[in-house]
């Protein structure tokens, strides 16, 4: 009978400690450290048969081959744009995101339209519930088979039986390796079978997709070191009580990590959204004061967006500032730009801020959409439907331009707007746009074009 072993874990960032502390030294995190039973036994392998004392030799760069067909396509568009083109060879890939946004319904409706051998191991629904939701989905497959394991050395052994040509696990939180006593969802635990599983795809060339849980704070749990094992991290997000799901990469060791995959929730699972432009402008009959539309661009795809404002008078002494899908202190900063820059007095207003469809946005192009919508609402006075901006804000009050313009330009010219905003120093050289192109220079050149 092996010794039992304990060692001490820091539950926010994994580090390990031979005795408990009440601060990590490495995170400076309180009363994260926990004590995890390890118990290590003879050399770990994930298939008992195999040996890797076969030390790797190197090559030249220009040696090495690569397979022609080093990508499975998913056959799902939004995710493939997201990956880079499909699902690398031997890559491990991890999915995290909020409970019930979908993690589980993406993963098997990817796992039953792959035209390969797919293995779903899952660990937190029986076959049954599977198969349930299989048939909500309505994708009728021969090629998929379900696993309800959470021990690993079994996983092992079903992979060796059926032979995958891709693994899916749901979830990483729920596994559990015989090597180490810690439980299920443990920081070692986690780690371990990681590990394992890392060493299956990287010696057998067969790619696993894993779905993390995140924490409250939205990260995904367990040690952070688990994202740098992984070679590509993605996030699955949305507003619980919107239809809308955003894939994003946080991490892509084969692909750009810019680029965003769009779905809707349905009751047959997620439908891919291939012109999310048109769906995140709200149909509306009259024009309404307080919102304005942005030309934003995700990764390589243009995205119009249309922003929401509210500006009242403050009913407490100190105003309410609030925006959901866009950042608290980027609204502050652009509500102080407008009060000193170009002397509205807004100090005293409650704003609101909202991005329609419960969409978060990075890109500062946004800003002159936001400004444009609190004047709007400020001076209750509407912008026409036909009207769209594309241009960042600087602190002096100045209208900076943005990236790739003739793109926004010509996503807003295909929907139908009539006019674009954006900064004096973007240049243009296509001069056949039909869309008028509006040049602005400061915040107070935008009011002056609006009302
Ligand atoms: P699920 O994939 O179980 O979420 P996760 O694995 O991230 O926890 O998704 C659960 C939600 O999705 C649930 O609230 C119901 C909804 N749903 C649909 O709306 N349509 C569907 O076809 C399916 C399968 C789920
Ligand atoms: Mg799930």
């Amino acid at each position: 009978m092996a010794k039992t072993k304990t060692s001490f874990f820091c539950q926010n960032c994994g580090s390990q400690y031979a005795k408990w502390m009440g601060q990590c030294k490495s995170c400076n995190e309180w009363n994260t450290i926990v004590e995890e039973v390890i118990q290590k036994e003879e050399k770990r392998n994930w298939k008992q048969t195999t040996s890797t004392k076969k030390a790797n030799k190197a090559l030249k760069i220009n040696e090495i081959s690569l397979d022609k067909e080093d990508r499975i396509s998913t056959r799902n568009n939004e995710l493939n744009r997201v990956l880079g083109g499909g699902i690398v060879r031997g890559s491990m890939l991890l999915l995290g995101g909020e409970p019930g946004i979908g993690k589980s319904t993406l993963l098997l409706q990817i796992a039953l339209n792959i035209p390969k051998k797919v293995l779903y191991v899952s660990g937190e629904e029986s076959q049954s519930q599977i198969k349930m939701r299989a048939e909500r989905l309505q994708i009728a497959n021969t090629n998929c088979l379900i696993l309800t394991e959470t021990n690993t050395q079994n996983i092992f052994r079903a992979i060796e039986e059926v032979q995958p040509d891709v693994v899916v696990i749901d979830s990483i939180q729920t596994l559990h390796t015989e090597y180490i006593e810690a439980s299920p969802g443990s920081i070692s635990q986690i780690r371990e079978t990681t590990a394992e599983l890392t060493k299956f795809a990287k010696e057998t060339a067969t790619p696993v997709l894993l779905i993390g849980h995140i924490t409250k704070d939205g990260n995904i749990a367990g040690p952070k070191i688990l994202e740098h094992m992984v070679d590509v991290v993605l996030q699955f997000e949305g507003d619980r009580n919107h239809t809308y799901r955003i894939l994003r990469a946080n991490k892509n060791r084969f692909g750009s990590t810019a680029e965003l995959g769009i779905y809707e929730m349905q009751s047959i699972g997620l439908r891919e959204v291939d012109n999310p432009s048109e769906i995140l402008i709200s149909q509306k009959e009259d024009d309404l004061s307080g919102t304005a539309i942005a030309a934003t661009l995700e990764g390589m795809r243009p995205l119009m967006i249309e922003v929401q404002a509210l500006v009242s008078t403050a009913v407490y002494g100190t105003p309410q500032r609030s925006a959901t899908g866009y950042d608290l202190k980027r609204l502050n900063m652009l509500l102080a730009v407008l009060e000193k820059r170009a002397g509205f007095r807004l100090g005293a207003k409650d704003v609101f801020l909202n991005i329609a469809g419960g969409i978060k946005v990075d890109d500062p192009a946004i800003d002159l959409a936001v400004i444009s919508a609190i004047l709007s609402s400020n001076e209750d006075e509407a912008i026409p439907q036909d009207y769209c901006f594309a241009a960042e804000i600087g602190l002096a009050g100045e209208i900076r331009p943005v990236n790739r313009v003739e793109q926004r330009i010509l996503e807003a010219e295909k929907l139908g707007f009539n006019k674009i905003f954006i900064s004096k120093f973007n240049k243009i050289s296509n001069t056949n746009h039909t869309i008028k192109i509006v040049k602005v220079t400061k915040v107070d050149d935008i009011y002056a074009n609006l009302f």
